[in-house]
């Protein structure tokens, strides 16, 4: 494994950014975990053209891709993205992410998520993070709740999943959170 091209490493995964050669990867695993993935996270599969764009997204400054891939082999276990970031006085963004069938419930979305949430913190500059989960989707609060979120309230109507506008509850987690000092919000631009 190419450990260069890898943000930050764990015990057992490492995190990167998302390519547009991850296309073959990412639809196969997410083909495999079509079951894992429903009701939660929209399962539709990305012809090429569509993926591209998708990867393109994260060339903006308002979002960033990863993936989350096994030291061992090099191959994906999960994804992790960080959405609608928001600069100046609030330096917050919106996590998404998923695990994949075939490797999910081995605790490589924990290392890999935690390891996203400190690149986020110290070389991204943001302050917060926040999950939207809705509440029957146990597997995701768990993660989180171990990362040390903490549940701000409920959002009724909140996304358009599975055929209806479904309600999340909010977990968020600041840098006060985790111990450290937060940096003042005047040194990033908006
Ligand atoms: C939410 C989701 C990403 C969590 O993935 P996950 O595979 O359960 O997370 P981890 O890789 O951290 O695995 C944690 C589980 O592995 C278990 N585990 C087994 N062996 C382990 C080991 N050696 N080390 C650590 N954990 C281990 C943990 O006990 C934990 O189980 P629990 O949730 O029953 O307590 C996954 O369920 C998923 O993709 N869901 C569908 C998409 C989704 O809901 N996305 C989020 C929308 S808000």
């Amino acid at each position: 494994m190419a450990e260069e091209i890898f943000l930050a490493h764990g015990p057992q995964v490492a995190v990167r950014r998302i390519a547009l050669r991850d296309y073959e990867e990412i639809t196969d695993l997410t083909r495999e975990s079509a079951e894992l993935h429903h009701p939660w996270v929209p399962t539709r599969e990305m012809p090429p053209e569509a993926f591209r764009e998708y990867v393109a997204r994260f060339d903006q400054p308002t979002h960033e891709g990863f993936v989350v891939c096994s030291r061992e082999t090099g191959a994906i276990v999960g994804g992790i993205n960080i959405n609608n970031i928001v600069r100046g006085t609030i330096q917050s963004g919106a996590l998404g992410y998923v695990a994949y069938a075939s490797t999910a419930g081995r605790g490589y979305m924990t290392q890999g998520l935690r390891l996203v949430v400190e690149f986020a913190f110290t070389e991204l500059g943001l302050h917060r993070l926040e999950a939207n989960i809705q509440p029957a989707n146990e597997s995701s609060i768990r993660l989180v709740r171990r990362l040390g979120f903490q549940r701000e309230g409920y959002s009724p109507h909140f996304q358009f999943l599975d055929g209806a506008w479904r309600g999340h509850e909010r977990w968020a987690l600041t840098v006060e959170m985790t111990g450290t000092q937060a940096p003042d919000a005047s040194v990033r631009s908006a």
